[in-house]
């Protein structure tokens, strides 16, 4: 076999290859392969061949075949590369996003109504140097009434008003109310103590308009040296004006709750009529149905038995505490009227009254 039979071999491959290049075909690529590195190709065949040869051409011949087919794979392979990288760059640059074009935003979710309440609650309280303060929904039976000084009869405990957990000698429940949550405070702080809970509860109620048998409350404890009525009236008055406006005061009407002494219900001055619809049937009022004042919640001076059950020397601390319905705020605070919406997950209701997620 002849030298020029192979040099001309390898540089038809080479034309082969490069032709396919010039033409960034990847198919004519795999063609010049075939015809050039296939078993049909030209030095394939002289390599087949060889044993025709006298055994001392032979030798010479067949190095000199495989360095040609080693210079054409090498070509080959640089080629090869060549359009990889072409074809790598080419897709970079149609594929590359175009920051200029309008997108369509996906949806963004909403708060729902009663946790933006709790954070604008939270936030009036943290602004004043108050704690966030939290305790399990399922709750010790001790927690949520013994410790806060109900008696063993208190009607608040029967099966009727409470969700008793499994097994019953654990004693636990789902707790009624976010008090229980002053007691773990108490048990777990240095004093003294200013914090807020907010938090689920959990009552046997059937669900209509105005009951769910899960709604939100949030709890305000203070002990410190010197608390008394007056601060809690302050304190109240502040979350009212915060929440409400400058007009917005509270009131408080006596009542009782074992776990403070004396206890009061607390009524927030309607901030809509300010009063003015009452006996006043031209200006009738929704909020506040021509009362002039809404129910807000229950307050006190914390009873010195709760003091004293979480170790606390009365006569040196004293406190003051209050609880109120979150729903029931964002009831009268939106002019929602049905309580069965807060649970039905629909985000255009929490759109309506929050607006989109912030
Ligand atoms: N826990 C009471 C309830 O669910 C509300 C309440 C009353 C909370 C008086 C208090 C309080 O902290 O001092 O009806």
């Amino acid at each position: 076999m002849a030298q020029i039979d192979i040099d001309t071999s390898v540089e038809e491959a080479s034309q082969a290859f490069l032709a396919a290049y010039a033409e960034h075909s990847c198919d004519h690529l795999v063609q010049a392969r075939n015809a050039h590195l296939g078993k049909d190709a030209p030095l394939r065949t002289a390599q087949r061949q060889l044993g025709a040869l006298a055994p001392e051409d032979r030798k010479q011949a067949g190095a000199q075949i495989q360095a040609g087919l080693a210079a054409i794979t090498d070509a080959y392979s640089r080629v090869e590369a060549l359009l990889d990288a072409d074809d790598l760059a080419q897709r970079l640059s149609e594929e590359r996003e175009d920051v200029t074009v309008p997108v369509v935003m996906n949806p963004v979710g909403a708060l729902h109504p009663i946790t933006a309440l709790f954070h604008d609650m939270c936030d009036v309280f943290v602004a004043m140097g108050w704690e966030i303060a939290e305790g399990p929904e399922a709750e010790a039976e001790w927690l949520n009434f013994d410790a806060l000084n109900f008696t063993p009869d208190h009607p608040a405990r029967f099966m009727s008003d409470t969700l008793f957990l499994d097994p019953p000698e654990d004693h636990r429940i789902l707790r009624t109310h976010t008090s229980p949550v002053q007691m773990r405070t108490l048990l777990t702080r240095d004093l003294p103590v200013y914090v807020v809970a907010p938090g689920k509860v959990y009552r046997a109620d059937e669900m209509d308009a105005t009951h769910l048998p899960v709604f939100h409350q949030i709890e305000g404890l203070a002990v410190d040296k010197g608390l008394g009525l007056a601060d809690l009236k302050g304190t109240l008055d502040h979350l009212a004006k915060a929440m409400f406006g400058d007009e917005a005061v509270t009131r408080l009407r006596p009542h009782y709750f074992p776990f403070t002494e004396p206890s009061a219900e607390m009524d927030l001055k309607c901030f809509v009529c300010h009063g003015e619809s009452v006996g006043n049937p031209a200006r009738p009022c929704r909020t506040c149905r021509s009362e002039g004042w809404i129910e807000w919640g229950g307050c006190g001076v914390v009873n010195p038995r709760v003091l004293r059950a979480a170790g606390i020397d009365t006569d040196v601390y004293s406190g003051f505490a209050f609880g109120m319905g979150v729903d029931r705020t964002v009831m009268f605070r939106n002019n929602a009227s049905d309580l069965r919406d807060f649970a039905e997950g629909d985000i255009r209701f929490s759109r309506q009254l929050v607006g989109e997620a912030r």
